[in-house]
């Protein structure tokens, strides 16, 4: 499998390490726009080859798109990350333009690939692809769900004292620090619901941790996050490498689902060979119903600054 990483700072190159620590890919080829960095960061990487174990080849070009060629995925971190303060949203300005032309020199040299948006505002990057390639719509996937719910599993192990290996919780909606939606009352320690270990309070507090996991390490950084980020994104190159039909929350464009139209927000989907095999639609009980709704309509008011 060849993998393109455009962005070869913090997120992309800890993306192109986990691919690679994780040994499923032949090629994975880190692009970007300032010389001699991706070249130097694939280099780098390429020397850890014999102590980590790999065999995948990593190169680098500057925004040469021709390395890409045949890419079977694409990962697309490009663009400025926010600072402390900022909101995901507020991004928007620089990295419409950079998502887009990433987008468009991706699918000129690799017409097949799959394609993961981590840029941020990402559900409205990933709802820019859509537009700006009109691909079938299970080809391109934006990454936030995956990493929230990384994060939602961390605050509840914390809150739990439990192994983090005995959790498993989901995040859905937009990846906004208001919008998206931890669900706790699906969240289960070893398959029992969280509820039984944990008051309505302390779920409420590990929800709202979980809700500003990106901005609280933005602080402690200065930047943002790229471990986890990269690790995720890694995660659902890997299922579809493997053609796994793994479950992530993942941004997907959604045509009915939900009731929600012409907006690509996390969802649970099916991920394999073809990308987004399918969209699964839970049951949500009322007030999850109206907080996706809610994060919907704030979802679309990004989009609408699209220009
Ligand atoms: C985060 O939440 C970068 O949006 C990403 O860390």
């Amino acid at each position: 499998m060849k993998v393109t990483v455009v962005g070869a700072g913090a997120v992309g190159a800890s993306c192109a390490e986990y691919i690679a620590i994780k040994n499923f890919a032949s090629e994975v080829v880190l692009v970007d726009i300032k010389e001699g960095f991706a070249e130097g960061k694939a280099m780098d990487l390429m020397q850890t080859a014999s102590l980590n174990g790999f065999d995948t080849q990593i190169t680098g070009s500057t925004n040469d798109y021709s390395k890409t060629a045949d890419s079977d995925v694409a990962v697309i971190t490009s663009g400025i990350p926010r600072k402390p303060g900022m909101t995901r949203e507020e991004l928007i300005s620089t990295n419409a333009g950079i998502v887009k032309t990433v987008a468009e020199n991706i699918i000129k040299h690799s017409p097949n690939v799959i394609i993961i948006v981590v840029s941020n505002p990402m559900d409205t990057m990933t709802y820019l692809a859509h537009q700006a390639l009109d691909l079938p719509k299970n080809r391109i996937i934006g990454m936030g769900g995956a990493l929230d719910s990384a994060r939602f599993k961390y605050r509840l192990a914390e809150a739990l004292k439990a192994p983090i290996s005995d959790v498993d919780g989901m995040v859905i909606g937009g990846h906004s620090d208001t919008g998206m939606i931890p669900l706790t009352r699906l969240a289960t320690r070893n398959s029992v619901p969280v509820s039984e270990f944990l008051s309505a309070d302390r779920l409420a507090e590990v929800k709202e941790a979980t809700k500003v996991g990106g901005a609280t390490l933005t602080k402690l950084l200065g930047t943002s996050a790229w471990y986890a980020p990269g690790a995720a994104v890694s995660s659902m190159v890997h299922a579809i490498a493997n053609d796994s039909h793994k479950m992530f929350p993942c941004s997907c464009l959604l045509d009915g689902e939900y009731g929600l139209n012409d907006l690509s927000i996390g969802v649970p989907a099916i991920i394999g060979a073809n990308g987004i095999e399918r969209i699964v639609e839970i049951d949500l009980n009322d007030e999850e119903k109206e907080a996706l709704a809610n994060s919907a309509t704030a979802v679309q008011k990004t989009n609408s600054l699209l220009s």
